[in-house]
């Protein structure tokens, strides 16, 4: 093993809360904050909170700016997943990245089916632009925490994988 161990990189890591109520200030944003803390108990630098409305140019503008900023290594977007009218997260997520990362998506949906029966209506992608992984969550701190739990073992390594600095492609963490 190197010297370069995925525990030992500190992510830095963004929130976007994607939510037309939440922009609007007429509810209060809820799974922003439950995704922060998670990311600051994984040892995760977090960057100012983001709450944006369900527009897919105004999602678009931010995940590009915040990957191209190049001071953020994982962007986390929570709302907009779903099946309602406004709901684009996917597809802004789908518009600015470079390569898609399904595996996210696909081990998010399948441990939240054995959760509940509407985890299939989640839409989430997760990609990178550049050398930022983009993923998206749902829109309820219940489906973020369970999320989170999903992706948080992998998330060191994938991203000193992306960041370049992994040598050698290192052993899951003990019980993972
Ligand atoms: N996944 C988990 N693990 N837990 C949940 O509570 N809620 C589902 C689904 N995925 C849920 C979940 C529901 S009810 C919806 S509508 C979709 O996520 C999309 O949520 P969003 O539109 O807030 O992004």
């Amino acid at each position: 093993m190197s010297g370069h161990e995925a525990q030992d990189i500190v992510i830095r890591a963004a929130v976007v809360t994607v939510s037309d109520k939440g922009h609007a200030g007429t509810r209060e944003d809820a799974s922003g904050p439950t995704l922060r803390d998670l990311l600051l108990a994984l040892g995760a630098e977090v960057s100012e909170p983001v709450i944006v409305p369900d527009e897919q140019s105004v999602i678009e503008e931010t995940l590009r700016a915040l990957a191209d900023s190049g001071d953020i290594d994982l962007v986390l977007t929570t709302g907009g997943t779903g099946l309602a009218p406004r709901d684009r997260t996917p597809e802004a997520t789908a518009a600015v990245i470079d390569r898609a990362a399904p595996g996210f998506g696909e081990a998010m949906r399948a441990a939240s089916l054995a959760v509940t029966p509407h985890a299939i209506l989640s839409r989430a992608i997760a990609g990178v632009r550049g050398r930022t992984l983009i993923i998206n969550m749902p829109g309820s701190p219940k489906a973020c925490r369970e999320h989170f739990a999903v992706v948080a073992p992998g998330l060191a390594h994938a991203v000193q994988t992306l960041t370049g600095r992994a040598h050698e492609c290192a052993s899951p963490p003990a019980g993972g």
